[in-house]
């Protein structure tokens, strides 16, 4: 059993990832959020809420105590570096090593063809310059991280899903939060796997111009 934090703890994957934990493991889960009333408790046994913005370092040093894996499931855009400074520093100070970050494909230029030129047609300008400059600041960490950057997300209700890893090109165009979800859980799981690994994770038999929802 460990105990997890989970920053970003109302995020679309983050909330999957929640429910397959109290599913599937035993698990403490400590659930880091903005604006905590959002959230439903279903095993109070298992689930503590703390209130606090992933950019003050004091609030997520709090949230640090007794925790052995941090899985930051972070957005918001511009402030995402200070995000993952903040982060990085809450975990130094605690001595807390392990951390699963979600950031997102076409960090390093690692799409190819069409596709890689559609995605930075997409996410150039403003979303995928913080998101590269916060993956830099965990990889250049002492922590023991997994980067995971999933294809563009869906909600379908599958779980179907391959990886690529920190040098490879990016395969496919797009994953279900669910399979991303599971991801998590599954280092959760077995936290000495994939470490200081960077996940490309995408749906099978998914190459094309861009995601079909598109
Ligand atoms: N959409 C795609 O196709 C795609 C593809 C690859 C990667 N991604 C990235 O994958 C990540 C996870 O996806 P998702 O669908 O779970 O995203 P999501 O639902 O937007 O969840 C991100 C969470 O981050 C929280 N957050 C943002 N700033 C925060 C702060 N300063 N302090 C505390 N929490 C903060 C948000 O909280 P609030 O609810 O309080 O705002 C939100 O709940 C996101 O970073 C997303 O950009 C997306």
């Amino acid at each position: 059993m460990s105990n997890v934090l989970i920053l970003g703890a109302n995020g679309q994957i983050a909330r999957l990832a929640e429910k397959q934990l109290l599913s599937e493991t035993k698990h403490h889960l400590t659930l880091f959020l903005r604006n905590a009333k959002r959230l439903e408790v279903t095993d109070p046994d298992r689930e503590t809420v703390i209130e606090g913005d992933a950019t003050d370092p004091d609030a997520l040093n709090k949230a640090m105590a007794g925790i052995d894996i941090v899985y930051a499931n972070l957005g918001g855009g511009k402030t995402i570096e200070t995000q993952a400074k903040a982060v990085v520093q809450a975990m130094d100070l605690a001595k807390v090593t392990r951390l699963i970050w979600i950031s997102t494909l076409g960090i390093y230029n690692e799409v190819p063809g069409a596709f890689g030129k559609w995605n930075h047609q997409q996410l150039d300008g403003g979303y995928l310059e913080p998101y590269t400059a916060a993956a830099k600041v965990i990889e250049h960490s002492n922590l023991d991280y997994t980067i995971i950057r999933p294809a563009w997300l869906q909600n379908n209700d599958t779980v179907d899903y391959e990886l690529t890893h920190r040098d490879d090109l990016f395969k496919g165009t797009e994953v279900s939060r669910k399979s991303v979800a599971d991801l998590v859980t599954k280092l959760i799981n077995d936290p000495k796997k994939y470490v200081k690994d960077s996940l490309g994770v995408n749906q099978p038999y998914t190459d094309g111009p861009k995601p079909s929802f598109y």
